[in-house]
């Protein structure tokens, strides 16, 4: 470690879930020491070890790399006897209401004793408001809101270059929120400075505008295939437009993860205790549901009716690069399947072990192919790229009927029809006998 380095401000990390282990890791690798701690035991003895469970990518070889740097506890009272600006990154689940389960958060604060030394930098994502509470319930702890904006699979490289990085406080905690800014000034995106409920409601507004996006482009994919429009072209010629741009516009059998739906409907919730109708949030939940039941009358269009038939998905976890199941569609889409009678087996390169317990009666099997074999359909449900690496001349001859729903548009629809299948998308047209 050179001279500069052990110079650098000593950052703590309170809960080392995605987010908080994330947050450790690439401040180690900025060349911070770092105390993170946690409430589960077996937690902190695994890092400890150098073990990670979470499957993100570059995250266990940051954490391998920087393991001088990085301390993992079960006490706080270590990362507040050794840190100074405490990141708080426990979950905040949604409740039986939808609103966000603050319970975690409630916990540390009461583990904290209000005092001028400490700076709390919530990176958890709370419902607009909660700064406010926090601070009167720690009168003279400064306190900032942060919130995270990393996307599972990139979550480190979206920590290390940052579109912007919000920072909220009021006035009086301003010296603590230039401290927390420039923790991250060296990283290149632009630093928002501004109070904490705005810190908040960005937080909220960005991944419900995010999510709206996605619900307004598969209904404009519902739409083109009633006009036979194909949804790829409409999106990249909307996109050319620079006030619309071309990110988040992909169509599919819906959006899910640990932040959308819980956030879009806590943002909901939010405005409706508050006494504000948030009337278009109730449309972008709506559509995205019924998005992921789309797939049953797809498939029952080509097969009549579903019972007895085999149907294999392709994928299970929310989205590629990540074993989350959180919200998945598929946990919907098989629920649905097996509704309609339908037999479902599936497939899926990391989430199975998650999605064993999640998906009762659904047969997990090793290999695409393997889910493949005997089946009436297959739904590509995540696009893992290795999908459109399968043997798909191989494929089809294996398959009761072969028939795919490309739930992602993922595939290459002459190639794959090419191999003997009749293909059909989200809002393009399809290809085969029996979609002409
Ligand atoms: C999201 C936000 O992007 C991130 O800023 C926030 O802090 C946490 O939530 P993440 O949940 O990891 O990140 O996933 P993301 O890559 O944003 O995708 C979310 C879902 O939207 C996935 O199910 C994905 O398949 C779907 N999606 C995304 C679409 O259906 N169409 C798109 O165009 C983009």
């Amino acid at each position: 470690m050179n001279t500069s380095e052990q110079s650098k401000t000593p950052v703590g990390v309170v809960g080392v879930g995605w987010v908080g282990l994330v947050t450790a890791a690439c401040f180690a690798e900025l060349g911070h020491p770092v105390v993170a701690c946690d409430v589960v035991q077996e937690k902190v003895d695994s890092l400890n070890r150098g073990e990670i469970t979470i499957h993100e990518p570059g995250l266990a070889e940051l954490l391998a790399k920087n393991k001088e740097r990085l301390e993992f506890t079960t006490e706080i009272n270590e990362v507040l006897s050794r840190t100074k600006l405490l990141f708080v990154c426990v979950d905040t689940p949604p409740t039986y209401s939808g609103d966000a389960d603050l319970s975690r958060v409630r916990a540390v604060v009461a583990d904290l004793k209000a005092d001028g030394d400490h700076v709390l930098i919530m990176k958890s994502t709370v419902p607009a408001g909660t700064g406010e509470t926090i601070r009167r319930d720690l009168p003279g702890m400064a306190y900032v809101s942060c919130p995270e904006f990393l996307k599972e699979g990139t979550a480190v490289k979206d920590f290390l270059n940052p579109d912007r990085v919000v920072v909220g406080a009021a006035p009086e905690d301003r010296t603590a929120a230039d401290e927390v800014a420039s923790l991250y000034s060296s990283l290149g995106g632009e630093i928002v400075m501004t109070e904490v409920s705005s810190a908040e409601m960005i937080k909220l507004a960005s991944n419900a505008y995010l999510a709206t996006r996605i619900s307004f482009i598969n209904e404009i994919a519902n739409v083109c295939e009633e006009v036979g429009a194909d949804v790829g072209e409409v999106a990249r010629g909307m996109g050319l437009d620079e006030r619309i741009g071309p990110h988040f516009l992909r169509p599919g059998i819906g959006f899910g993860g640990s932040c959308f739906p819980k956030d879009v409907n806590a943002l909901k919730l939010l405005a409706g205790n508050s006494g504000y109708h948030f009337q278009l949030l109730n449309s972008v939940i709506e559509v995205n549901e019924l998005q992921k039941r789309r797939v049953v009358s797809k498939l029952t269009k080509h097969l009549g009716s579903l019972v007895g038939r085999r149907v294999a998905l392709l994928g299970l976890a929310f989205k590629p690069d990540t074993d989350d199941m959180r919200e998945a569609s598929s946990l919907v889409l098989s629920a649905r399947l097996r509704g309609e009678g339908a037999e479902v087996v599936a497939f899926d390169p990391v989430a199975m072990d998650q999605a064993r317990s999640l998906l009762p009666g659904v047969e997990m099997r090793d290999t695409a192919l393997a889910a493949l074999e005997g089946s009436d359909a297959a739904v590509l449900v995540t696009e893992w790229p290795e999908f459109r690496e399968l043997d798909w001349a191989g494929a089809a001859t294996l398959m009761r009927r072969p028939l795919i729903i490309d739930g992602r548009n993922f595939l290459d629809a002459n190639v794959v029809h090419g191999a003997g299948f009749t293909y059909e998308g989200i809002g393009r047209p399809g290809v085969g006998a029996d979609t002409e």
